[in-house]
């Protein structure tokens, strides 16, 4: 039995398909500097938001499975996808808490403004999960979904400079601006790499919401409620992946200000929870 010191200690597990989830971990850093964590990328087999419902299920069970053997205290879902197509059902399948990424977006949201733009992947703008997530907490609010397939692997591929990149965000934007939005939502954390190229393409009223900031504040109180909040000194984050761990060393280090150690985990070697 883990006495509660232990529990403090233990890290928080925290995951994405790539580099997107670095825009929560530098929220970690920044909102909880005592806190280990253990971040995996499933680099292997991103982009997610390409994947059917079912495949993403699969992708995060095994993801959740991992975790537990390594014992974490919690997981933050660092990634829209996941959050959207699988938090409900892995949160009734696993012990440990698991925290989602939309609905505190969500109400951060809807506390910026009343015309909500949101961009995401394919398959979160499919789910819906924003438009539910923020019409249930202020029905009068009108929200626009706009999926970018092409964000994902340009900021993979760190493509940010490129003026192909500014193209594309462009055409993904100008529906929204005709909308006249005011609040313009990440709805994939990949997106907040991204920040330069957005703010140049939008008036300057429209605010920009970061769901990470707010997940993370969201599990500063989880670790608050459950009194397991680490008041030791943290141990280096330990990265995981399951592709290329020099690829994800050297394309992490401008988001991180470090080079990471990166180990290989296989996950489906693992065995699947059915
Ligand atoms: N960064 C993830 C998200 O927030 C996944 C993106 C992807 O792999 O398509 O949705």
């Amino acid at each position: 039995m883990f006495t509660s010191s232990i529990f403090e200690r233990a890290p928080i597990g925290m995951f994405d398909s790539g580099v997107g989830g670095l825009t929560v971990l530098r929220q970690v850093y920044q909102q909880l500097p005592n806190e280990s964590v253990i971040y995996f990328g499933d680099t292997a087999r991103l982009p997610y938001g390409i994947r059917s419902p079912a495949e993403i299920l699969q992708f995060v069970r095994e993801i959740l499975n991992w975790m537990q053997q390594q014992q974490v205290k919690m997981v933050i879902m660092a990634c829209n996808t996941s959050s959207a197509l699988a938090l409900d059902i892995v949160r009734e399948e696993f012990k440990m808490p698991i925290l989602g990424i939309i609905l505190p977006g969500a109400r951060a949201a809807v506390s910026c403004g009343k015309r909500i733009g949101v961009i995401a992947t394919p398959a979160t703008a499919k789910s819906n999960a924003y438009r539910r997530a923020i019409m249930e907490i202020d029905p009068h609010v009108q929200v626009w979904q706009i999926s970018c397939p092409e964000f994902v692997p340009l900021v993979e591929q760190n493509r940010i400079d490129d003026p192909y990149t500014i193209e594309v965000a462009r055409s993904y934007l100008e529906p929204l601006l005709e909308q006249d939005i005011d609040t313009l939502v990440y709805g994939c954390t990949h997106y907040p790499h991204l920040a330069p190229v957005l703010r140049s393409l939008l008036p300057s009223s429209v605010k920009l919401v970061d769901p990470a900031v707010h997940i993370v504040k969201a599990c500063a109180h989880e670790l608050d409620l459950q009194g397991v909040k680490n008041t030791h000194l943290p141990l280096p984050t330990r990265f995981a992946v399951s592709g290329c761990p020099q690829h994800f060393a050297q394309s992490s280090v401008q988001w991180l200000g470090y080079t990471p150690m990166v180990e290989v985990v296989h996950l489906n070697e693992l065995g699947v929870r059915s």
